[in-house]
C-alpha cells in the first residue's frame, strides 16, 4: 500500500513539473472569462460575426441556439428572430441553420495554405488563456505573405485581422547563442512585443474586446455549460435537503431494530 502512495505522489509531481515546463515555454497570458455575462457574450458575438465569421465557421452551433443563449429574446423569453437576423446573420441563411462559411476548402488552401479551422470546439482544445494570448500576439513581419506573424503560433497562416483596431505591433528581438545538435548557433529570440502605432482602439479597449471574443468562444465550445451550472446548484441543494431526510429515516429504522 505504501508503495502505491509513493508512486502516486511521484506521478503527481511529475505531471506538475511537466505542465509547468510547457507553460513556461508558451508564456501564456491569463484571462478571466465569465460565460454568464450576457452583455460580454453579445459583444463577443458581434466581434465574431464581423471579424472572424468570414473565415471560421461554428458548424456545431445554430444561430437560433446562439440567439436564445446570449439573450436575444423578447420579454417572454422567446427568441427575437428579427433582431437576430438583422444584427448577427450577414448571409442568406435561415436562423435555424448552423453557422457555416462560404469559403471553399480549395480556395482557402490556395490563399492561406490551410483551411481556417472551425472554431466551435477550439476553446476546449486550446483553453481560454491560449486563445487570448494568440489573439493579442500578432506582430508585423514583412517576411510573411500577409505581413504578420504571431509570437505564440510562429508562422501562422492567419492574417492579422486586428491591425486597424490594435495598431502596429512589432517584435523586439535579441540574438542568442543556442546549442543545436552539439553546435552553437546564433538564433533570434523575441523578448517582447511593442505597440509602436495605435489603432482605432486604445490598449484597454482592444484587450477588453479580445476578452469578449474569448468569452464568446468559451461559451460556444460548450453551450450547455450555462444550464449545467444552474442545474448543478439545484442538484446540490436537493442533495443537502435529501441527506437530512435520509438521516432521519435511518435513525427511525435503527431505533426500531435496536429496541
Ligand atoms: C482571412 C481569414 C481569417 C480571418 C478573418 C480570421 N482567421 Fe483565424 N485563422 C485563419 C487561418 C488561415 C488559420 C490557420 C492558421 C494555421 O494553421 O497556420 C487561423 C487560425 C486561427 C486560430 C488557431 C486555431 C488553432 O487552434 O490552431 C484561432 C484561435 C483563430 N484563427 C481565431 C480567429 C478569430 C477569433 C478571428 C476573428 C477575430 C479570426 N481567427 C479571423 C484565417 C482567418
Amino acid at each position: 500500500m505504501s508503495k502505491l502512495w509513493v508512486i502516486g505522489v511521484a506521478c503527481f509531481f511529475f505531471i506538475q513539473v511537466a505542465s509547468a515546463a510547457s507553460n513556461g515555454l508558451a508564456r501564456l497570458q491569463s484571462v478571466t472569462v465569465d460565460v454568464t455575462d450576457k452583455a460580454a457574450l453579445q459583444r463577443g458575438a458581434k466581434w465574431y460575426m464581423n471579424y472572424c465569421a468570414g473565415c471560421h465557421s461554428l458548424e456545431y452551433l445554430r444561430y437560433s441556439r446562439l440567439g436564445q443563449d446570449i439573450g436575444i429574446t423578447d420579454y417572454k423569453g422567446d427568441l427575437n428572430t428579427e433582431i437576430l437576423t438583422r444584427n448577427l446573420i450577414f448571409t442568406a441563411v435561415k436562423f435555424t441553420e448552423p453557422i457555416q462559411i462560404a469559403l471553399q476548402a480549395e480556395q482557402a488552401r490556395q490563399w492561406f495554405g490551410v483551411m481556417p479551422p472551425d472554431l466551435t470546439l477550439r476553446a476546449r482544445v486550446r483553453g481560454a488563456d491560449w486563445l487570448y494570448t494568440y489573439l493579442t500576439s500578432f506582430y508585423q513581419d514583412s517576411n510573411r505573405p500577409f505581413g504578420a506573424n504571431n509570437r505564440l503560433f510562429p508562422d501562422t497562416a492567419m492574417p492579422n485581422v486586428f491591425y486597424p483596431l490594435q495598431g502596429k505591433q512589432i517584435a523586439m528581438s535579441t540574438t542568442r547563442e543556442v546549442m543545436v545538435d552539439g553546435e552553437l548557433i546564433q538564433q533570434s529570440v523575441i523578448e517582447d512585443l511593442q505597440l509602436i502605432r495605435a489603432g482605432s482602439m486604445t490598449e484597454h479597449e482592444f484587450r477588453s474586446m479580445v476578452t469578449d471574443l474569448v468569452t464568446f468562444l468559451v461559451y460556444v465550445s460548450e453551450p450547455g455549460r450555462l444550464q449545467r451550472q444552474q442545474l448543478g446548484w439545484k442538484v446540490l441543494i436537493f442533495l443537502i435537503i435529501f441527506a437530512v431526510f435520509a438521516y432521519l429515516l435511518k435513525r427511525s429504522y435503527w431505533k426500531k431494530l435496536l429496541r
